[in-house]
Protein backbone atom coordinates (compact mmCIF):
# COMPACT_ATOMS: atom_id res chain seq x y z
CA UNK A 1 0.00 0.00 0.00
CA UNK A 2 1.84 3.42 -0.88
CA UNK A 3 0.44 5.99 1.05
CA UNK A 4 0.97 9.70 0.85
CA UNK A 5 0.90 11.68 3.86
CA UNK A 6 0.44 15.44 4.73
CA UNK A 7 1.03 17.00 7.97
CA UNK A 8 0.84 21.20 8.50
CA UNK A 9 -0.98 21.23 12.36
CA UNK A 10 1.32 24.00 13.38
CA UNK A 11 4.41 25.58 11.32
CA UNK A 12 5.92 22.83 9.68
CA UNK A 13 4.54 21.87 5.71
CA UNK A 14 5.37 18.34 5.94
CA UNK A 15 4.71 15.45 3.08
CA UNK A 16 5.78 12.07 3.20
CA UNK A 17 5.65 8.58 1.22
CA UNK A 18 5.18 5.37 2.69
CA UNK A 19 5.15 1.80 1.37
CA UNK A 20 3.09 -0.08 4.32
CA UNK A 21 5.00 1.20 7.81
CA UNK A 22 8.51 1.81 5.72
CA UNK A 23 9.36 5.70 4.81
CA UNK A 24 10.53 6.31 0.69
CA UNK A 25 10.43 10.18 1.30
CA UNK A 26 9.80 12.84 3.37
CA UNK A 27 9.68 16.59 3.28
CA UNK A 28 9.53 18.61 6.26
CA UNK A 29 9.76 22.77 5.10
CA UNK A 30 10.54 24.76 8.49
CA UNK A 31 8.94 28.01 8.70
CA UNK A 32 11.08 29.37 11.73
CA UNK A 33 12.43 31.91 9.93
CA UNK A 34 9.34 33.35 9.89
CA UNK A 35 8.18 33.19 12.79
CA UNK A 36 11.53 33.91 14.87
CA UNK A 37 11.56 37.37 14.84
CA UNK A 38 8.07 36.83 16.51
CA UNK A 39 9.37 35.07 19.63
CA UNK A 40 6.57 31.91 18.53
CA UNK A 41 3.83 30.87 15.70
CA UNK A 42 1.91 33.81 14.25
CA UNK A 43 -0.97 31.62 12.65
CA UNK A 44 -1.59 34.41 9.67
CA UNK A 45 1.93 34.04 8.81
CA UNK A 46 2.07 29.93 8.89
CA UNK A 47 -1.31 29.60 7.01
CA UNK A 48 0.48 31.38 4.22
CA UNK A 49 3.52 29.93 3.73
CA UNK A 50 1.66 27.01 4.34
CA UNK A 51 -0.32 27.52 1.11
CA UNK A 52 2.38 28.87 -0.89
CA UNK A 53 4.27 25.43 0.15
CA UNK A 54 2.10 22.52 0.25
CA UNK A 55 2.01 21.69 -3.57
CA UNK A 56 5.74 22.14 -4.13
CA UNK A 57 6.46 19.98 -0.63
CA UNK A 58 4.11 17.16 -1.72
CA UNK A 59 5.71 17.35 -5.47
CA UNK A 60 9.22 16.92 -3.70
CA UNK A 61 7.87 14.52 -1.53
CA UNK A 62 6.49 12.24 -4.33
CA UNK A 63 9.36 12.78 -6.50
CA UNK A 64 12.02 11.25 -3.39
CA UNK A 65 9.84 8.02 -3.47
CA UNK A 66 9.82 7.36 -7.23
CA UNK A 67 13.87 8.03 -6.73
CA UNK A 68 14.23 5.97 -3.54
CA UNK A 69 12.11 2.92 -5.31
CA UNK A 70 14.54 1.98 -7.83
CA UNK A 71 14.32 -0.03 -9.42
CA UNK A 72 10.69 1.52 -10.04
CA UNK A 73 7.58 -0.99 -9.25
CA UNK A 74 5.59 1.36 -10.83
CA UNK A 75 4.31 1.01 -14.22
CA UNK A 76 5.02 3.73 -16.35
CA UNK A 77 9.22 3.33 -16.02
CA UNK A 78 11.57 4.98 -18.21
CA UNK A 79 9.92 8.44 -18.75
CA UNK A 80 13.00 10.84 -17.24
CA UNK A 81 13.12 12.28 -14.38
CA UNK A 82 10.11 14.89 -14.39
CA UNK A 83 6.80 13.00 -14.65
CA UNK A 84 3.69 15.44 -13.48
CA UNK A 85 1.71 15.24 -10.38
CA UNK A 86 -0.79 13.32 -12.06
CA UNK A 87 2.32 10.57 -12.77
CA UNK A 88 2.85 9.75 -9.55
CA UNK A 89 -0.61 9.84 -7.85
CA UNK A 90 -1.87 7.07 -9.93
CA UNK A 91 0.67 5.60 -7.72
CA UNK A 92 -0.69 6.42 -4.74
CA UNK A 93 -3.65 4.25 -2.54
CA UNK A 94 -4.17 6.10 -0.09
CA UNK A 95 -3.63 9.40 1.30
CA UNK A 96 -3.54 10.47 4.72
CA UNK A 97 -3.99 13.87 6.82
CA UNK A 98 -3.54 15.34 9.90
CA UNK A 99 -7.08 16.25 10.87
CA UNK A 100 -6.15 17.89 14.57
CA UNK A 101 -5.06 18.96 17.01
CA UNK A 102 -3.46 22.10 16.13
CA UNK A 103 -4.17 25.93 14.93
CA UNK A 104 -7.09 25.81 13.01
CA UNK A 105 -6.00 28.30 9.79
CA UNK A 106 -2.74 25.94 9.70
CA UNK A 107 -4.77 22.89 9.72
CA UNK A 108 -6.89 23.46 6.82
CA UNK A 109 -4.65 24.15 4.60
CA UNK A 110 -3.44 20.44 4.76
CA UNK A 111 -7.36 18.76 5.18
CA UNK A 112 -7.99 20.98 2.07
CA UNK A 113 -5.17 19.93 -0.11
CA UNK A 114 -5.67 16.39 1.02
CA UNK A 115 -9.13 16.75 -0.16
CA UNK A 116 -8.49 18.45 -3.26
CA UNK A 117 -5.89 15.21 -4.11
CA UNK A 118 -8.48 12.78 -2.94
CA UNK A 119 -11.52 14.18 -4.61
CA UNK A 120 -9.62 14.58 -8.10
CA UNK A 121 -7.90 11.65 -8.72
CA UNK A 122 -10.10 9.36 -6.67
CA UNK A 123 -8.15 8.25 -3.80
CA UNK A 124 -9.22 6.97 -0.13
CA UNK A 125 -8.43 9.54 2.62
CA UNK A 126 -7.82 8.53 6.46
CA UNK A 127 -7.81 11.85 8.48
CA UNK A 128 -5.13 11.19 11.54
CA UNK A 129 -5.14 12.38 15.34
CA UNK A 130 -1.46 14.57 15.50
CA UNK A 131 -0.76 13.13 18.99
CA UNK A 132 -1.60 9.75 17.73
CA UNK A 133 0.68 10.07 14.77
CA UNK A 134 3.51 11.17 17.59
CA UNK A 135 3.21 7.85 19.20
CA UNK A 136 3.64 5.72 16.39
CA UNK A 137 6.49 7.65 15.48
CA UNK A 138 8.31 5.22 17.21
CA UNK A 139 7.04 2.73 14.60
CA UNK A 140 8.38 4.27 11.37
CA UNK A 141 10.39 2.13 9.45
CA UNK A 142 13.27 2.84 6.90
CA UNK A 143 13.19 1.65 3.38
CA UNK A 144 15.00 -1.40 4.58
CA UNK A 145 12.10 -2.13 7.19
CA UNK A 146 14.29 -1.01 10.12
CA UNK A 147 14.12 -0.54 13.03
CA UNK A 148 11.80 -3.80 14.02
CA UNK A 149 9.86 -2.92 17.50
CA UNK A 150 7.51 -4.87 19.27
CA UNK A 151 5.43 -3.50 21.84
CA UNK A 152 3.74 -5.51 24.63
CA UNK A 153 0.49 -4.22 26.39
CA UNK A 154 -0.38 -2.56 28.28
CA UNK A 155 2.11 0.21 26.95
CA UNK A 156 2.81 3.42 28.48
CA UNK A 157 3.67 6.89 25.87
CA UNK A 158 4.65 9.97 27.19
CA UNK A 159 4.34 13.16 24.39
CA UNK A 160 6.30 16.01 24.81
CA UNK A 161 5.58 18.81 22.55
CA UNK A 162 5.13 22.51 21.90
CA UNK A 163 1.18 22.19 21.84
CA UNK A 164 0.80 19.21 24.32
CA UNK A 165 1.99 17.11 27.05
CA UNK A 166 0.26 13.36 28.15
CA UNK A 167 0.78 10.36 29.08
CA UNK A 168 -1.08 8.15 27.43
CA UNK A 169 -2.24 4.38 28.45
CA UNK A 170 -2.32 1.54 25.43
CA UNK A 171 -4.55 -1.13 25.66
CA UNK A 172 -5.30 -3.48 23.45
CA UNK A 173 -9.02 -5.05 23.26
CA UNK A 174 -8.24 -8.53 24.12
CA UNK A 175 -10.07 -9.98 20.94
CA UNK A 176 -7.44 -8.72 18.89
CA UNK A 177 -3.39 -9.34 18.83
CA UNK A 178 -0.24 -7.37 17.42
CA UNK A 179 -2.34 -3.93 16.41
CA UNK A 180 0.38 -1.54 16.36
CA UNK A 181 2.72 -4.54 15.36
CA UNK A 182 0.98 -5.86 12.09
CA UNK A 183 4.19 -6.27 9.92
CA UNK A 184 4.17 -8.12 6.62
CA UNK A 185 5.22 -11.52 5.85
CA UNK A 186 9.30 -11.97 5.17
CA UNK A 187 8.40 -12.88 1.67
CA UNK A 188 6.18 -9.68 1.14
CA UNK A 189 3.09 -11.77 0.81
CA UNK A 190 0.11 -9.35 1.71
CA UNK A 191 -0.22 -8.51 5.49
CA UNK A 192 -1.99 -11.10 7.80
CA UNK A 193 -5.05 -8.78 7.68
CA UNK A 194 -6.70 -10.37 10.67
CA UNK A 195 -3.82 -10.14 13.20
CA UNK A 196 -3.46 -6.14 11.58
CA UNK A 197 -6.98 -5.22 11.98
CA UNK A 198 -6.84 -4.94 15.85
CA UNK A 199 -8.21 -2.40 17.99
CA UNK A 200 -5.67 -0.50 20.56
CA UNK A 201 -7.69 1.71 23.20
CA UNK A 202 -5.90 5.23 24.08
CA UNK A 203 -6.65 6.06 27.69
CA UNK A 204 -5.18 9.58 28.62
CA UNK A 205 -4.10 9.15 32.16
CA UNK A 206 -2.12 12.83 32.90
CA UNK A 207 -1.94 15.89 30.91
CA UNK A 208 -0.44 19.23 31.36
CA UNK A 209 -3.54 22.00 33.17
CA UNK A 210 -1.84 24.57 31.06
CA UNK A 211 1.04 24.97 29.50
CA UNK A 212 2.91 22.34 27.41
CA UNK A 213 6.58 21.46 28.16
CA UNK A 214 7.75 22.55 25.43
CA UNK A 215 5.81 25.99 25.17
CA UNK A 216 7.35 26.33 28.65
CA UNK A 217 10.95 25.99 27.39
CA UNK A 218 9.72 28.17 24.52
CA UNK A 219 8.22 30.97 26.89
CA UNK A 220 11.60 30.71 29.04
CA UNK A 221 14.00 31.29 26.25
CA UNK A 222 12.13 34.09 25.38
CA UNK A 223 12.82 35.44 28.42
CA UNK A 224 16.34 34.90 28.15
CA UNK A 225 16.51 36.55 24.93
CA UNK A 226 17.70 33.30 23.55
CA UNK A 227 14.37 33.24 20.22
CA UNK A 228 12.36 30.34 19.01
CA UNK A 229 11.82 27.77 18.99
CA UNK A 230 13.66 28.17 22.88
CA UNK A 231 14.09 24.11 23.49
CA UNK A 232 16.92 23.44 20.97
CA UNK A 233 18.85 26.81 21.95
CA UNK A 234 17.78 26.04 26.08
CA UNK A 235 19.32 22.62 25.34
CA UNK A 236 23.06 24.05 23.91
CA UNK A 237 23.01 27.13 26.46
CA UNK A 238 22.06 24.46 29.20
CA UNK A 239 25.06 22.14 28.30
CA UNK A 240 27.43 23.92 30.85
CA UNK A 241 25.07 25.58 33.53
CA UNK A 242 24.61 24.63 36.97
CA UNK A 243 21.39 22.64 37.71
CA UNK A 244 20.38 23.78 41.09
CA UNK A 245 21.45 27.23 40.63
CA UNK A 246 17.54 28.55 41.27
CA UNK A 247 15.03 27.02 43.48
CA UNK A 248 12.20 26.56 41.14
CA UNK A 249 8.73 24.56 42.63
CA UNK A 250 7.97 21.07 42.12
CA UNK A 251 4.32 21.35 40.44
CA UNK A 252 1.74 19.22 41.62
CA UNK A 253 3.68 17.53 44.44
CA UNK A 254 1.16 14.84 45.42
CA UNK A 255 2.13 11.52 43.68
CA UNK A 256 -1.67 10.68 43.23
CA UNK A 257 -1.80 13.48 40.65
CA UNK A 258 -0.51 12.00 37.11
CA UNK A 259 -0.91 15.69 35.49
CA UNK A 260 1.36 18.16 35.24
CA UNK A 261 1.50 22.12 35.28
CA UNK A 262 4.42 24.17 33.92
CA UNK A 263 2.97 27.59 34.07
CA UNK A 264 3.86 28.00 38.22
CA UNK A 265 7.45 27.10 37.04
CA UNK A 266 7.49 29.75 33.95
CA UNK A 267 5.84 32.35 36.71
CA UNK A 268 8.35 31.89 39.37
CA UNK A 269 11.34 31.80 37.06
CA UNK A 270 10.36 35.09 35.53
CA UNK A 271 9.62 37.00 38.73
CA UNK A 272 12.58 35.71 40.55
CA UNK A 273 14.86 37.26 37.47
CA UNK A 274 13.16 40.29 35.97
CA UNK A 275 14.68 42.90 37.94
CA UNK A 276 17.94 41.50 37.22
CA UNK A 277 20.42 44.18 34.91
CA UNK A 278 21.03 41.85 31.45
CA UNK A 279 24.37 41.62 32.33
CA UNK A 280 23.81 39.66 34.84
CA UNK A 281 21.28 37.48 33.47
CA UNK A 282 23.87 37.03 30.29
CA UNK A 283 26.35 36.25 33.11
CA UNK A 284 24.16 33.37 34.24
CA UNK A 285 22.68 32.67 31.05
CA UNK A 286 23.84 28.94 31.18
CA UNK A 287 22.84 28.43 35.17
CA UNK A 288 19.62 30.04 33.75
CA UNK A 289 18.64 27.80 30.92
CA UNK A 290 19.89 24.76 33.07
CA UNK A 291 17.89 25.41 36.05
CA UNK A 292 14.75 25.53 34.30
CA UNK A 293 15.32 22.94 31.64
CA UNK A 294 16.06 21.02 34.80
CA UNK A 295 12.71 21.40 36.28
CA UNK A 296 10.50 20.88 33.55
CA UNK A 297 12.87 17.33 32.94
CA UNK A 298 12.21 16.36 36.48
CA UNK A 299 8.70 17.16 36.60
CA UNK A 300 8.37 14.91 33.24
CA UNK A 301 10.29 12.07 34.70
CA UNK A 302 8.55 12.18 37.78
CA UNK A 303 5.17 12.09 37.00
CA UNK A 304 6.07 9.63 33.99
CA UNK A 305 7.58 7.35 36.83
CA UNK A 306 4.55 7.65 38.97
CA UNK A 307 2.54 6.49 36.08
CA UNK A 308 4.75 3.64 35.12
CA UNK A 309 5.10 2.40 39.10
CA UNK A 310 0.82 2.64 38.63
CA UNK A 311 0.58 0.87 34.96
CA UNK A 312 3.19 -1.19 35.75
CA UNK A 313 3.27 -1.45 31.24
CA UNK A 314 5.29 -3.92 29.61
CA UNK A 315 7.05 -1.45 26.99
CA UNK A 316 7.51 2.45 27.29
CA UNK A 317 7.34 5.00 24.18
CA UNK A 318 8.22 8.62 24.01
CA UNK A 319 7.98 11.10 21.62
CA UNK A 320 7.23 14.96 20.31
CA UNK A 321 9.57 18.02 19.68
CA UNK A 322 11.15 18.07 23.50
CA UNK A 323 12.45 14.53 23.08
CA UNK A 324 14.85 15.74 20.62
CA UNK A 325 16.55 16.69 23.89
CA UNK A 326 19.55 14.21 24.79
CA UNK A 327 19.24 15.35 28.08
CA UNK A 328 15.84 13.99 28.74
CA UNK A 329 16.51 10.72 26.41
CA UNK A 330 19.07 9.92 29.12
CA UNK A 331 16.97 10.69 31.59
CA UNK A 332 13.90 8.75 30.38
CA UNK A 333 16.62 5.69 29.11
CA UNK A 334 17.42 5.82 33.21
CA UNK A 335 14.22 5.71 34.53
CA UNK A 336 13.74 2.49 31.93
CA UNK A 337 16.68 1.00 33.28
CA UNK A 338 15.16 1.79 36.89
CA UNK A 339 11.69 -0.11 36.31
CA UNK A 340 13.41 -2.55 33.79
CA UNK A 341 10.63 -1.67 31.12
CA UNK A 342 12.03 -1.76 27.68
CA UNK A 343 11.58 1.98 26.09
CA UNK A 344 11.36 3.17 22.22
CA UNK A 345 11.82 6.62 21.44
CA UNK A 346 11.78 8.09 17.84
CA UNK A 347 15.40 6.67 15.85
CA UNK A 348 16.23 9.98 14.02
CA UNK A 349 15.53 13.98 15.34
CA UNK A 350 13.24 14.48 12.52
CA UNK A 351 10.66 11.98 13.94
CA UNK A 352 10.58 13.90 17.21
CA UNK A 353 9.48 17.12 15.41
CA UNK A 354 6.41 17.38 13.10
CA UNK A 355 6.78 15.44 10.50
CA UNK A 356 4.36 13.93 7.82
CA UNK A 357 6.46 10.03 8.57
CA UNK A 358 3.96 9.77 11.96
CA UNK A 359 0.81 10.69 9.89
CA UNK A 360 1.49 8.18 7.36
CA UNK A 361 2.56 5.39 10.19
CA UNK A 362 -0.92 6.33 11.46
CA UNK A 363 -2.71 6.56 8.42
CA UNK A 364 -1.61 3.29 7.49
CA UNK A 365 -2.85 1.62 10.69
CA UNK A 366 -6.53 3.10 10.10
CA UNK A 367 -6.17 2.07 6.50
CA UNK A 368 -5.55 -1.33 7.73
CA UNK A 369 -8.60 -1.47 9.69
CA UNK A 370 -10.71 0.20 6.90
CA UNK A 371 -11.42 3.72 8.93
CA UNK A 372 -10.99 5.71 5.52
CA UNK A 373 -13.37 8.88 5.52
CA UNK A 374 -17.11 8.18 3.92
CA UNK A 375 -17.50 11.79 3.12
CA UNK A 376 -14.56 13.53 1.97
CA UNK A 377 -16.05 16.48 0.86
CA UNK A 378 -17.34 16.79 4.71
CA UNK A 379 -14.43 16.32 6.37
CA UNK A 380 -13.17 18.99 8.41
CA UNK A 381 -10.37 20.10 10.37
CA UNK A 382 -10.40 19.58 14.51
CA UNK A 383 -8.30 22.23 16.13
CA UNK A 384 -9.31 20.47 19.83
CA UNK A 385 -9.44 16.99 18.48
CA UNK A 386 -9.14 14.38 21.15
CA UNK A 387 -7.11 11.30 21.16
O1 LIG B 1 6.34 18.17 18.15
P1 LIG B 1 6.72 19.57 17.78
O2 LIG B 1 7.63 19.76 16.59
O3 LIG B 1 5.45 20.44 17.50
C1 LIG B 1 4.29 20.40 18.27
O4 LIG B 1 3.46 19.49 18.02
O5 LIG B 1 4.18 21.25 19.15
O6 LIG B 1 7.39 20.23 19.09
C2 LIG B 1 7.89 21.52 19.09
C3 LIG B 1 8.46 21.80 20.48
C4 LIG B 1 8.89 23.25 20.69
O7 LIG B 1 8.35 23.71 21.90
C5 LIG B 1 10.40 23.15 20.75
O8 LIG B 1 10.99 24.16 21.59
C6 LIG B 1 10.60 21.77 21.32
O9 LIG B 1 9.61 20.99 20.71
N1 LIG B 1 11.94 21.24 21.01
C7 LIG B 1 12.87 20.97 21.95
C8 LIG B 1 14.02 20.55 21.26
N2 LIG B 1 13.75 20.56 19.91
C9 LIG B 1 12.47 21.00 19.79
N3 LIG B 1 12.82 21.04 23.29
C10 LIG B 1 13.94 20.71 23.98
N4 LIG B 1 15.09 20.32 23.37
C11 LIG B 1 15.18 20.22 22.03
N5 LIG B 1 16.31 19.82 21.46
ZN1 LIG C 1 3.63 17.80 17.19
Amino acid sequence: MYILAIETSCDDTCAAVLENDRVLSSVISSQTDLHKDWGGVVPDIAKRAHQQRIHPVVMTALKRAYKTLSPSPFPLTGQGENKSLDYYMKQIDVIAVTKGPGLAISLSVGVNTAKELAIKYNKKLVAVNHIEGHILSNLVKNKNGLPERLIEYPALALTVSGGHTKIILINQDDKFQNSLNPSPSKEGAPLDREAANGKYIYEVVGETLDDAAGEALDKAAKLLGLGYPGGPVIEVVAEKGETNFLRLPKPLADKKVLDYSFSGLKTSFYYQIKDWPKEKVNQHLADLAASFQEAVFESLIRKFKLAVEKYQPKTLLASGGVLANHNLRKKLRKLAKETKTPLFMPVKKSLNTDNAMMIGMAGYFKALKNEFEEDIEKLDRDPRMKI
